[in-house]
């Protein structure tokens, strides 16, 4: 468990200092599940809260969630002051916090557990959930013409190899859509059956991996391509892009 709250703590760090993580923008979740037989031995620090939807297959599961509010700056230096473990309840419907302190879990708790409850059985080596404001990427959903089905991934996929190769089912699109709301939860959901990072239009991202560092690279990779394309354009030329052929050559390549 050490490890992971370590982990998480490390990629909070990488948030600020990327730019991503203003004042407490962003948010991260891990499925501490594995550990259940260990985080039942300890009691309940809250009453039970509701979630606001139901997730029948985390039921009796654990989550360490940054807390809402809190900044990512101080999740990295003062790790369990900024998040807490939570315990979902039999029902599927509410949790409790069981560690370290009473500190309320991120507004976006509805999507992600509404994506961990997706990943259990759909996905099920992917443990952490990433949320966070990456600029350029945020920038390029200002442009109504990027936010057509993959229109933006193949743009980004096209600046640079390794954005294919890290990054290999793109970025899913969710229009405009209030933060925090289960209506977001459930359009991005809808987006990761077919995406492992999902841009939130004129907000931010989601993405899963198998642990925070993995979640974090995908999205770090996509934000390359976009300073890339941003930085041709400042330089005052529309970036030609890989050519059909040679993203083919790649994706055979790769096996992608
Ligand atoms: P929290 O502080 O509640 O995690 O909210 C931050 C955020 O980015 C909301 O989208
Ligand atoms: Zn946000």
């Amino acid at each position: 468990m050490k490890h992971i709250i370590e982990q998480v703590a490390q990629v909070a760090g990488y948030l600020w200092q990327k730019g991503w993580a203003e004042r407490n923008g962003g948010n991260i979740s891990y499925n501490m599940s594995e550990f259940a037989p260990a985080l039942n031995e300890i009691p309940a620090i809250s009453e039970p809260i509701a979630i606001g939807l139901s997730v029948p297959k985390l039921a009796g599961g654990y989550f360490l969630v940054t807390g809402t509010g809190r900044r990512m700056r101080y999740v990295e230096s003062a790790p369990m002051d900024n998040m807490s473990i939570i315990r979902i309840l039999p029902d599927g419907q509410h949790y409790v916090i069981v560690a370290e302190k009473d500190i309320r879990p991120t507004s976006e708790l509805p999507t992600h557990l509404l994506v961990h409850n997706f990943l259990q059985t759909e996905k099920p080596s992917n443990k952490a959930v990433i949320h966070t404001h990456p600029i350029e990427l945020v920038a390029m959903s200002h442009n109504r013409a990027f936010l057509t089905k993959d229109v933006l991934t193949h743009l980004l996929w096209s600046m640079i190899p390794e954005t294919r190769a890290f990054c290999p089912k793109g970025l899913g699109i969710v229009p405009y859509t209030l933060p925090g709301s289960v209506e977001l939860a459930q359009k991005t959901l809808d987006e990761l059956h077919d995406y492992d990072v999902v841009m939130w239009e004129k907000h931010g991202v989601v993405a899963v991996g198998p642990d925070a560092v993995e979640a974090f690279d995908r999205i770090d990779v996509l934000n390359k391509s976009a300073q890339i394309y941003r930085d041709a354009r400042a330089m005052g030329f529309i970036p030609e892009g890989m050519s059909t052929d040679q993203m083919n050559e790649l994706k055979q390549a790769f096996n992608l």
